[in-house]
């Protein structure tokens, strides 16, 4: 980890009109920013005002919705509605993006986002995370509503919110990856670090080992080399923290292909493609296998991907295996 800055009381908004290139897209940040601080209040008293669970609707994943999942969402919508700069908002809990304003009055921003991850894990209290995606509006021939559908390498912002033992910020733009812890005291996300980079290999690696028998023969081969080789494991099931643990110590986490997902189970648009921006920007990697994540073209906004990321020789190691 690079530069810690805890000799200044630097907030995020402060660092981030530091920048000055970063322009509106600031405002973009701290729309976001504003939104987590939000969810985490509802998090740490999800048990007690009995926010807890599921409710009964299905989303578009056909995934059985929990009570914060859609609570997150409709936070993250308010906050993002508020930002005069903000085009439109597509969520892993909506089947359609939400058109807030178009170009021509000042829509320069898309914002994708899995509100709340590893939702399932928060009546346990594991550790879970908001993810989001910031896209140029800038599509020429394409809708508003179509403007989300762009490659990852085309993303101006990206990064996560981790509601764990403190609640952090890890923000990934052209300039580098930057963390912030929140203050509960002060209400502000203050910076803590700045330039990440990670290490380019470590002997940690982390996937569900339960579907061992429906990988790919080639991936089931990394797994022997890997139980051989003095590797340690770790699986919180809980994407953000298994990405910030892998950001911070190094290692690969693998969430692939199956037989039964042949796409994977994490999606493109709000997982696959903002933690592999976080990974490259911090030095990393984020492969699908063949290629890399963010030159995939999406064809649809939910649409399924493999995920490869973490130090750049551990990304190699697994990629060069799987067909
Ligand atoms: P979400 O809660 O947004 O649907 O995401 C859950 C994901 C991700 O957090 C984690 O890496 C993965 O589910 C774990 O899946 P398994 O339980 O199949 O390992
Ligand atoms: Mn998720
Ligand atoms: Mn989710």
């Amino acid at each position: 980890m690079s530069k810690v800055m805890t000799e200044n009381l630097t907030t995020l908004g402060v660092h981030l009109r530091n920048d000055r290139q970063l322009g509106d897209l600031a405002d973009v940040i701290e729309a976001i920013a504003l939104a987590t601080k939000a969810i985490a209040a509802k998090i740490q008293r999800a048990r007690i005002d009995d926010v807890i669970g599921a409710i009964d609707n299905v989303n578009v994943q056909g995934e059985v919705q929990q009570k914060l999942d859609v609570l997150s969402d409709e936070l993250v919508l308010r906050c993002l509605r508020a930002c005069p700069s903000v085009a439109v908002y597509a969520s892993e809990e909506q089947e359609a993006p939400a058109v807030l304003r178009d170009q021509s009055q000042g829509g320069a921003y898309a914002v994708l986002s899995d509100p709340l991850d590893g939702s399932s894990n928060i009546d346990v209290a594991v550790s879970v995370g908001t993810i989001f995606s910031v896209l140029p509006n800038d599509q020429p021939d394409a809708s508003t509503a179509d403007a989300v559908l762009q490659p990852g390498r085309n993303q101006v912002a990206a990064g996560y919110v981790l509601y764990g033992s403190s609640v952090l910020l890890v923000l990934a733009t052209k300039h580098g990856v930057d963390m912030y812890v929140l203050d509960p005291s002060l209400g502000e996300f203050l910076l803590v670090a700045t330039g990440l980079s990670m290490p380019t290999e470590k002997k940690i690696y982390s996937i569900n080992e339960a579907y061992l028998n429906d990988f790919d023969a080639g991936l089931q081969g990394y797994l022997e080399y890997v139980h051989g080789n003095g590797y340690g494991a770790r699986y919180i099931g809980s994407m953000v923290a298994d990405v910030h643990r892998t950001l911070l110590k190094g290692g690969v986490f693998i969430y692939p292909a199956t037989t039964k997902a042949p796409k994977g189970k994490l999606r493109l648009m709000y997982e696959g493609n903002p933690m592999a921006y976080v990974m490259e920007q911090a030095g990393g990697a984020g492969s699908i296998g063949a290629s890399r994540i963010l030159d995939v073209m999406p064809e649809q906004l939910h649409e399924r991907t493999p995920v490869i990321v973490g130090s750049t020789l551990e990304v190699e190691q697994v990629s060069k295996r799987i067909a």
